[in-house]
C-alpha cells in the first residue's frame, strides 16, 4: 500500500466505527438523504452523524451543521455535497481527525476536473486521510451491516467481495445477487480511484475473514505494476472481468511489436502473471465468483462427469476440451464400480451416462463413489429434468452422497436443465454450499477456473534477479547521441549496438559510407555479406527496396550500394541516407521475433513470437510485462501456437531454447533499464540454431519515446 493508502485508512472505509454524511439532507430523492436512509434501513452499528448546514435533525438522527461541530471522534465520512464544496469539506475533515473519505460526488477528473481532483487528494494526504472515489456509489458491506451508497440493498450475504469501477453497474449486481443466488460480502465502487486503487484494495480484502475470492471488474488500472505485485501476493482466489479491451490504435505504432501489442493481449499477459481468472462477461464474473466462494481449487486434471442425459454430456464433453481440461476415460475400477449404478445401456467411461431413467438412488451411489475415488479431481454432475424424477429429491441425493464424503475436499458443481422445480433445486443446491448452473458447459468453465487457479497457487514467483554484467552506460550513450542530432528512431547499426551493450548475439555489421568503405568491410569480414540501407527515415527498410541478401564478391557490393541508394532515394526523395550496412550472412536458422512496448498502464512490456515477414499477419505472439526470468521467458516459447517448432519439426533437430529464454530475459532487462528512454524494440527475426548453437539477432529497431 502507499504510505497514505494503509490498512487503517481502508479500516475506516470498509468497515469505519462510526459515520459522518456531509450533505446528508432531509429532502427525499436526494443522494444526501437516500445514504443516510440506507444506512439506517441496514441496521449499521456505529454512530451515524448527518451533517447539514440549516437542518438540527435528519431522518431522526441529530445533525449538525459541520462536521467540526460533532462532539465524539468520527472515524470515516462520505461526502455528497457538489464538487466545487469538497475541498472546504475535507479541510473540516481533517480538522477533525477523519481517517478516510468515501467521496460520492461526481464532476472531477470523469470531466476533465483533474486539478481539483488532484487538490483533494492533496488536502486529504496533508492530513493523513485517504480517499475513496470520487465519482462513487458508495460501500456496502453485510457484516458491518453497512449500505453506506446509494444502492437499494445490502446484496445477498456471500463469501465473495467485489470491486467495481462502473457505479452503475455495481447496482445492478447487487441486485442481481439475490436473482442469480450468487453472495457477497463486501461491494465497493472504487469510481476515479484518485487515490484508493485496485492493487490496494486487493491487498486489504486478502486479509479480511469474511471474504473467500475477490471480484473485480475493471475498466483500466492506474497502477499496474501495483496491481500485479498485490494480486501476486494474494491467498485467494482473483477473479476479473476487464472492459474496454478491443485493440483500437494498436495498428499506428512504429514497430511490429507495437502493432501487434493490442490492450487485450497486454492485460491479459499481466493478468496471467498476477495470477487473475479472466471473466469474459458479467454473467461469467457471477459464475466464476459463486464457484470460488464454495469450493476449493482442482489440485489434477481428471474430471469426472456424471450425466443422465447423453447429448449434455457431450456438451460438457466439448466444454471441457475447449476450457482445457479434456475428459479422459476414467480407470478400469472406477468403470466396474460405476457400471453397478446404471442399466446395461448406461456408459461408465466419462462423461458417465447413468441415463434418463436414472433416480435419486443412481446418483447417490455413483456421485458418492466418484467423490471419494482418487483419481477424480474435480465432478461436474448434470441433470436433465424427466417426468420420472423429481429434480429436488436429485438435488438432495447428491448433496447426500457429498457431505457423507466430505464436502470441500474437491470441487464439485452442478447443472439442472429443467423448468422452475429445476431453478428451485439448483437454488437449494446454492444455499447448501454446492454451485448450481443452468448449463452444462457453465458447470464446466467454472471447473477449469478452479484447475486454474490450482495452478496459479504453484506458480513460479521467483524475483527476477538483475543480470550485473551488462553495459547500461554504454546503451544510454548511443540513445543519447541519438536524442542531440534531434532523432527518435535508432539505425539498424545503433540499435545492434545497444542489444549488444545488454550481452545480446547480434549479427556483425558496419556501417559503410561509400561504394569504397562497402568492399573493404565485405573483404575483411568475409563474403558473403548482407547489405542494409541505414536511414534513420526509412525504417521499414525491405519496402524501399533497401536490403541485398548473400552478396559474393566486390563487383556485386558495388552494383548493391549504387541500387539501394537510388531505390531509396525513388521511395522517400527527401529521406536522409547515411550509407549501407554491411552485415555477415548469418546462417539461415529459425525465425523468432522478440520485441517490447512501453505499454502505459504496465510500462516496458516485453513479446515473443513466430518471426520474419509475416509476423503481422499470423499473431502468433504472447507478451510478459518486463522483465522475465529466465524460466519464465522459456515458459513464453511453450505460449505460442507454433510453440512445437522449437521442438524440431520434419526431420529438424531441437532448437537452442535455453539460448531463446536467455535472450529474451535479458533483452527484458533491457528494455526495463531503459524504461524511460525506450518507446518500442523489435529483434525481427532472431535466428534459433540446433541445441548448443545459440541465436543471432539480424534485424534490429528500437524507437526512443518522445521527450
Ligand atoms: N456541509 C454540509 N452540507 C452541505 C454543504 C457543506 N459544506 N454544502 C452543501 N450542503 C448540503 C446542502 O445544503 C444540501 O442539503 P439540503 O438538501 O438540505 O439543502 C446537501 O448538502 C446537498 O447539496 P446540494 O447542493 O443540494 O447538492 P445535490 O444533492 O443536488 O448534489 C451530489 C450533490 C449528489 C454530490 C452531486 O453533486 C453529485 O455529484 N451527484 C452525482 C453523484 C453520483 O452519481 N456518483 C456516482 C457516480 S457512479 C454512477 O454512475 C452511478
Amino acid at each position: 500500500m502507499s504510505k497514505k493508502v494503509n490498512g487503517k485508512v481502508i479500516d475506516a472505509l470498509l468497515k469505519p466505527q462510526s459515520i459522518a454524511i456531509i450533505g446528508a439532507s432531509n429532502k427525499s430523492g436526494k443522494i444526501g438523504n437516500t445514504i443516510v436512509q440506507k444506512l439506517l434501513e441496514g441496521k449499521y452499528g456505529g454512530k451515524i452523524y448527518p451533517i447539514n448546514p440549516k437542518d438540527k435533525e435528519i431522518l431522526g438522527l441529530k445533525a449538525y451543521p459541520s462536521i467540526l461541530d460533532v462532539p465524539e471522534h468520527v472515524d470515516g465520512a462520505i461526502i455528497a455535497v457538489p464538487a466545487e464544496a469538497t475541498l472546504q469539506v475535507v479541510d473540516e475533515c481533517g480538522q477533525k481527525g477523519v481517517n478516510a473519505l468515501t467521496v460520492i460526488t461526481s464532476g472531477f477528473s470523469e470531466v476533465g476536473r483533474t486539478d481539483l481532483e488532484e487538490a483533494m487528494v492533496d488536502k486529504a494526504h496533508s492530513y493523513g486521510m485517504g480517499i475513496m472515489g470520487p465519482n462513487i456509489i458508495g460501500i456496502l458491506s453485510n457484516s458491518e451491516q453497512m449500505n453506506a451508497s446509494f444502492a437499494p440493498l445490502l446484496p445477498l450475504e456471500g463469501k465473495a467481495s467485489l470491486v467495481s469501477q462502473s457505479g452503475a453497474l455495481l447496482i445492478a449486481l447487487d441486485m442481481a445477487t439475490f436473482t442469480r443466488r450468487v453472495g457477497f460480502e463486501k461491494l465497493v465502487s472504487i469510481g476515479n480511484m484518485s487515490d484508493v486503487n485496485f492493487g490496494d484494495l486487493v491487498e486489504w480484502l486478502d486479509q479480511d475473514e469474511k471474504t473467500q475470492c475477490i471480484a473485480l471488474y475493471i475498466e483500466g488500472l492506474k497502477k499496474g505494476r501495483h496491481f500485479i505485485e498485490k494480486c501476486r501476493a494474494a491467498r485467494k482466489p482473483i477473479v476479473a472481468l476487464k472492459a474496454g479491451i478491443s485493440e483500437h490504435g494498436a495498428a499506428a505504432a512504429a514497430s511490429h511489436t507495437g502493432s501487434l501489442a493490442g490492450a487485450a493481449k497486454v492485460y491479459k499477459a499481466a493478468f496471467d502473471q498476477a495470477g487473475v481468472i479472466m471473466a469474459d462477461s458479467v454473467g461469467n464474473l457471477f459464475d466464476r465468483t459463486l464457484a470460488f466462494s464454495l469450493q476449493p481449487p482442482m489440485e489434477g486434471d481428471n474430471l469426472l462427469v456424471i450425466t443422465n442425459g447423453g447429448g449434455v454430456g457431450v456438451l460438457a464433453s466439448d466444454a471441457a476440451e475447449k476450457c482445457d481440461i479434456p475428459l479422459k476415460f476414467a480407470p478400469k475400477d472406477v468403470q466396474t464400480e460405476l457400471k453397478k449404478h446404471m442399466p446395461e445401456f448406461g456408459s461408465a467411461k466419462n462423461p458417465v451416462d447413468i441415463t434418463g431413467g436414472a433416480g435419486v438412488d443412481w446418483y447417490y451411489e455413483s456421485v458418492k463413489y466418484a467423490y471419494a475415488h482418487k483419481w477424480v479431481d474435480g465432478l461436474v454432475v448434470l441433470y436433465c429434468e424427466t417426468a420420472v424424477t423429481d429434480p429436488i429429491e436429485i438435488a438432495e441425493g447428491i448433496h447426500k452422497a457429498i457431505t457423507e464424503t466430505g464436502l470441500g475436499k474437491k470441487p464439485v458443481v452442478v447443472s439442472f436443465l429443467g423448468g422452475e422445480r429445476s431453478d428451485q433445486a439448483m437454488q437449494w443446491l446454492v444455499e447448501n454450499d454446492i454451485p448450481a448452473y443452468d448449463a452444462p458447459d457453465k458447470a464446466v468453465c467454472v471447473l477449469s477456473g478452479l484447475r486454474q487457479y490450482a495452478k496459479i497457487c504453484t506458480m513460479d514467483n521467483s524475483p527476477f534477479k538483475i543480470y550485473d554484467h551488462v553495459n547500461r552506460d554504454q546503451a544510454l550513450n548511443i540513445i543519447n547521441k541519438v536524442r542531440t542530432e534531434g532523432r527518435d528512431a535508432l539505425t539498424e547499426i545503433e540499435a545492434k549496438q545497444v542489444f549488444a551493450a545488454y550481452g545480446l548475439p547480434v549479427a556483425e555489421t558496419r556501417l559503410a559510407r561509400t561504394e569504397d568503405e562497402a568492399v573493404e568491410l565485405a573483404t575483411i569480414g568475409g563474403f558473403p555479406v548482407v547489405m542494409k540501407l541505414v536511414s534513420p527515415d526509412i525504417l521499414h527498410k525491405s519496402d524501399a527496396g533497401g536490403v541485398r541478401v548473400n552478396v559474393k564478391n566486390a563487383d556485386d557490393v558495388r552494383e548493391g550500394f549504387r541500387t539501394i541508394v537510388a531505390n531509396a532515394k525513388a521511395y522517400k526523395s527527401d529521406a536522409t541516407i547515411i550509407g549501407v550496412a554491411i552485415q555477415e550472412m548469418a546462417p539461415w536458422g529459425t525465425e523468432v521475433i522478440v520485441g517490447s512496448i512501453n505499454d502505459p498502464t504496465f510500462g516496458p512490456t516485453i513479446m515473443f513470437g513466430l518471426g520474419g515477414i509475416f509476423v503481422e499477419v499470423l499473431k502468433d505472439v504472447t507478451f510478459r510485462v518486463a522483465p522475465v526470468t529466465n524460466k519464465q521467458a522459456f515458459a513464453m516459447l511453450k505460449d505460442i501456437t507454433s510453440g512445437p517448432i522449437l521442438d524440431g519439426v520434419r526431420g529438424e533437430t531441437r532448437r537452442d531454447q535455453e539460448a531463446l529464454a536467455t535472450v529474451i530475459s535479458y533483452y527484458s532487462q533491457m528494455i526495463s533499464d531503459l524504461a524511460n528512454e525506450i518507446a518500442e524494440t523489435d529483434a525481427n527475426p532472431v535466428l534459433v540454431y540446433g541445441e548448443g548453437k545459440g541465436c543471432k539477432i539480424v534485424d534490429a529497431r528500437i524507437i526512443l519515446k518522445k521527450k
